[in-house]
């Protein structure tokens, strides 16, 4: 069979991308996050893992719903009830997939402690189980790059005449290298017999810094499906990210004759909307989507650039979504600016949404001259709602070179004001301790991390901060000219989303009015 040129892009930011430490969205962030993908081109989702958690299952069968052109997958390990599971949550889908997989390593075997055979018998049983439910099923021996070639070579033929229609070959700890990348599919290809009536998929990690290359490798061996997450979100140095990929393809079409699905030009606005609702900012220098990526301040490249600008660049910047020449809103911007400015963000606002917008946007105007369009992201970004428990209403914090800071606050809980005064080591310290007074609590802080929006000491600094408790973990974020004041907001952000996990875990428990490390 000759195989076609194009090349499938499987996105899993909602599943391994959130599976990493910390990752967690809410519900509706996966759902918008869903629609983002399929609207960008996407061909396949991975939606999450439907088993893990009525979460998990209530997302995925909801993406699963409102899908519109993407095939929607969810995964499950290589037993009935998982599989049995994930179909009920993809079965909604116009066009749904079942990915089941196991370890097939040495060391993934021990796992289980399931010898060879009986590893391959496991694997003809949980294939057909899929393929009796779903007639598009992808099948994975997870650690396939340290699983002997012989092996690999008799599960996938048995995986295949089970049914898959996908067989991916994951490097499941970034462990291999382009050649052999390249070498192990195209072995695959030659040698199993109905490898071509099936698609090859590569599933790179990043560990030693090579999930791109070797994910291109693995086309040039002959894969036809990418997995990849939004950033490179994923779990220890992540998965390979869909941007690298893609416009590698797009650039290098030259040598590397592929094409894929994807309007590029939605890659900014996605890749900003993962970060935010992760918590895992995007490296300044990151390939794509890195805020440097498209910057030149040296003399030598700007004098280049003015010149020509593919003196220094190999791909133009609004090829990625990324507006070269956008004028910023003022004070005296009105509410038709704003929108038309957030619809070229790729923000299409409810009337309702836009109104409440606009109220914090003539805020943000009235103490900073310029509005940018990062300072706009910032802001629509921001996700506390009207339900929240906590409320921050007032903060100033008294701050000194002979300290400590003194911070005077005023929270809102359950619809009363709560007034306090703590002290502490710096100015957040002695916000978040205040906090802490006012609703005491038990989450232990795993992350703080401070970033300017733009440049200028009236720039916003957006805060990230993410809480554990119990084994849950939410992120909170906000953004403000004054640091301290997006700090407070960002943390009680972060509190009141583990409120919501705490009753999303235990339905029915009634958490109002009591400090939830009381109960
Ligand atoms: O990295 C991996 O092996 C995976 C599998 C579940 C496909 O994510
Ligand atoms: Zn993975």
């Amino acid at each position: 069979m000759t195989k076609s040129n194009q090349v499938l892009i499987f996105d899993t930011t909602l599943r391994d991308g959130e599976q990493s430490p910390g990752a967690t969205m809410t519900h509706d962030e996966k759902l918008e996050i869903a629609e983002m993908l399929d609207d960008m081109g996407v061909d396949i989702i991975e939606a999450g893992f439907p088993i893990a958690s009525e979460g998990d299952f209530n997302a995925v069968s909801e993406i699963a719903k409102l899908s519109k052109s993407a095939t929607i997958c969810g995964l499950a390990r290589a037993n009935y009830k998982d599989i049995d599971r994930c179909w009920e949550a993809v079965k909604h889908a116009k066009s749904p997939r079942i990915h089941t997989f196991i370890g097939t390593s040495p060391l993934h075997r021990a796992i289980p402690n399931l010898n060879m055979d009986e590893m391959a018998e496991r694997i003809h049983d949980t294939v057909t189980h899929a393929r009796n439910l779903c007639d598009n099923v992808q099948w994975s021996p997870m650690d396939a790059t340290r699983t002997e070639w012989d092996y690999l070579c008799r599960v996938v033929e048995i995986a295949i005449k089970a049914g898959a229609t996908t067989i991916n070959i994951p490097d499941t700890v970034g462990y291999t290298a382009p050649v052999e990348s390249a070498d192990l599919i195209r072995n695959l290809i030659a040698t199993v017999p109905g490898a071509d009536n099936v698609i090859f998929a590569t599933h790179c990690h990043n560990d030693l810094g090579m999930a791109t290359a070797n994910s291109l490798a693995a086309v040039e061996g002959g894969a036809r499906q990418i997995e990849c997450t939004i950033n490179g979100l994923g779990e220890r140095a992540g998965n390979t990210a869909l941007e690298e990929v893609v416009m590698a393809l797009k650039v290098r079409s030259d040598i590397m004759p592929y094409t894929t699905k994807i309007d590029t030009r939605k890659i900014m606005n996605i890749s900003r909307r993962v970060a935010t609702v992760s918590g895992f900012a995007v490296q300044f220098n990151k390939a794509i989507v890195g805020k440097n990526a498209f910057a030149h301040e040296s003399g030598i490249h700007q004098d280049g650039m003015l010149k020509n600008r593919e003196t220094f660049e190999v791909m133009k910047p609004e090829d990625v979504g990324l507006s070269g020449t956008s004028l910023p809103l003022g004070k005296h911007s009105g509410r038709a600016a704003l929108r038309a400015k957030l619809a070229e963000l790729g923000f299409d606002m409810a009337d309702n949404q836009l109104n409440d917008v606009f109220v914090r946007f003539k805020d943000l105007a009235d103490r900073k001259k310029e509005v940018f369009d990062d300072d706009l992201m910032a802001l629509v970004s921001q996700n506390d709602t009207d339900e929240d428990r906590l409320k921050l209403k007032s903060l100033r914090v008294v701050c000194g070179t002979d300290g400590p800071q003194q911070a005077d606050m005023v929270m809102e809980v359950d619809g009363a004001d709560v007034e306090t005064s703590a002290t502490g080591d710096g100015p957040v310290d002695a916000t978040f301790n205040a906090v802490k007074a006012i609703f005491a609590h038990g989450a232990r802080l795993q992350l703080y991390q401070v970033s300017a929006v733009t440049e200028g000491t009236d720039a916003q600094a957006t805060v990230s901060v993410r809480m554990e408790e119990d084994g849950r973990i939410a992120t909170g974020q906000s953004a403000d000219t004054d640091t301290v004041v997006a700090s407070a907001k960002a943390y009680i952000n972060a509190l009141n989303r583990l409120l919501v996990r705490r009753e999303q875990s235990e339905p029915g428990y009634d958490t109002k009015g009591v400090s939830y490390k009381d109960t």
